[in-house]
C-alpha cells in the first residue's frame, strides 16, 4: 500500500485529533503518501481530500473536535453515494482507508467494504463509549470529566438551596458517560437506558434520601434513558414530590467539546497507529480497539452487532454508596 486516507466521522470527539496525527505521521513513517478527507463521508463523496504532511498535524494534539470536520452522511447511506466515492478514491490511487468515528461511521464502511471490497480499517471515535471491540472509545474520558465538573458545580448550588438536580448527560443509546460522571459525582439516583429505573423507583429513593439528613440531591439521567431525557423524568415525578425544590440541568453538546485528557490523547494516539499499521499489515473490515490495555482488532460486523453491557456491579454499587 502506497496512498492512504483518513476521515473522522459522526459526532466529533476530543481525542480525534491526536487519532488523526498518529494516522498520517504514522503513514508517513512508514513511507506512505496519506490524505485527509474533508466532513467524513460527505468529502469523500465530494472529493474534499488533499494531500497532508507531518506538520499537517503539528500542533493539534491538545485540540477539542476534528480538524478534518466531521458529518453525518445521508448520502453515503445510498449506493450511488458510495458509488461515487469509491470512484474518488480510484482516481487517486488510494488503496486503504482509515475511518474515524461510532457505530455509524462503521456501518458505512462495512457496507463499502462489502460492496467494492476496499480495505478499510477503523479508529473508535465516540463519546459514548457504546462500541463492542474496545474498553474506551477516543473522547469519552473527557466527556466524563466535563460532565462530572458540571455536576460539581451544581451540587454547590443544590447544596446551598437544598434542592433536587436532574441533570441530563449525553448518550442516546448508552449509559456509560451517565454512569461514570454520576459515580465521580457522588448522584444519589442514576438513570440509563441499559436497565429499567421505574418512576416509582425514583420517588422511592429520593424520599428515602430526603427521610435521613439530606437536603439536596444529584439524579443524573442519561438522554436516552427509557423514562425519557431529564425534563420529561421531572414532569413524571414532579407532582408526587410536592413541597420539594426540583431543577433540571441539560448538559448538551459541552460534553463533546475542550481539550482532550492524557487519556485521550493516547489512546487516540495508541488507536491511530493501530489502525494505520492494522491497515498497512492487511487488516480490513475491522476495528482497532483497546481490550486490557492491549491493543485488538474486532469485525465491523461484531462491533456493530454486538451490546456492550455496562457494569452491573457499578450500578450496584451506586445504590450503597448513596444511602
Ligand atoms: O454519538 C455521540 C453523541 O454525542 C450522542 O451522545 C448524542 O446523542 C448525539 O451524538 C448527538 O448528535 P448531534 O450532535 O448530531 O445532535
Amino acid at each position: 500500500m502506497k496512498k492512504i486516507a483518513v476521515l473522522t466521522s459522526g459526532g466529533d470527539a476530543p481525542g480525534m485529533n491526536a487519532c488523526l496525527r498518529a494516522v498520517i505521521r504514522g503513514a508517513i513513517y512508514h513511507g506512505v503518501e496519506a490524505y485527509g478527507i474533508k466532513y467524513g463521508y460527505n468529502g469523500l463523496i465530494e472529493g474534499d481530500i488533499y494531500k497532508m504532511k507531518s506538520y499537517s498535524v503539528s500542533n493539534i494534539i491538545q485540540k477539542g473536535g476534528t480538524i478534518l470536520k466531521s458529518a453525518r452522511s445521508t448520502e453515503f447511506r445510498t449506493k450511488e453515494g458510495r458509488k461515487k466515492a469509491y470512484q474518488q478514491l480510484q482516481r487517486r490511487g488510494i488503496e486503504g482507508l482509515v475511518v474515524i468515528g461510532g457505530d455509524g461511521t462503521f456501518t458505512g464502511a462495512s457496507v463499502f467494504h462489502e460492496e467494492y471490497g476496499f480495505p478499510i480499517v477503523g479508529a473508535p471515535g465516540t463519546i459514548d463509549n457504546d462500541l463492542y471491540g474496545t474498553d474506551y472509545t477516543i473522547g469519552f474520558d473527557t466527556a466524563v470529566n466535563t460532565a462530572l465538573e458540571a455536576i460539581d458545580k451544581i451540587r454547590d448550588t443544590a447544596n446551598s438551596h437544598d434542592r433536587i438536580f436532574f441533570i441530563e448527560v449525553m448518550g442516546r443509546d448508552s449509559g456509560y458517560i451517565a454512569i461514570q460522571s454520576g459515580i465521580g459525582g457522588g448522584a444519589e439516583l442514576i438513570m440509563v437506558p441499559e436497565t429499567s429505573t421505574s418512576i416509582d423507583d425514583v420517588i422511592f429513593d429520593l424520599n428515602q434520601g430526603r427521610n435521613t439528613e439530606k437536603t439536596s440531591s444529584i439524579v443524573v439521567v442519561a438522554e436516552g434513558d427509557e423514562e425519557g431525557g431529564a425534563m420529561e423524568v421531572v414532569n413524571k415525578v414532579k407532582s408526587r414530590l410536592k413541597g420539594k425544590d426540583l431543577k433540571v440541568s441539560i448538559l448538551g453538546h459541552m460534553q463533546r467539546g475542550g481539550a482532550p485528557t492524557a487519556m485521550d490523547r493516547i489512546i487516540g494516539s495508541r488507536l491511530g497507529l493501530a489502525a494505520l499499521e492494522g491497515l498497512l499489515g492487511g487488516k480490513k473490515n475491522m476495528m482497532a480497539g483497546i481490550i486490557n490495555n492491549r491493543v485488538v482488532y474486532t469485525s465491523f460486523k461484531e462491533c456493530i452487532n454486538t451490546a456492550k453491557p455496562l457494569e452491573q456491579d457499578l450500578l450496584r454499587m451506586v445504590k450503597i454508596l448513596s444511602i
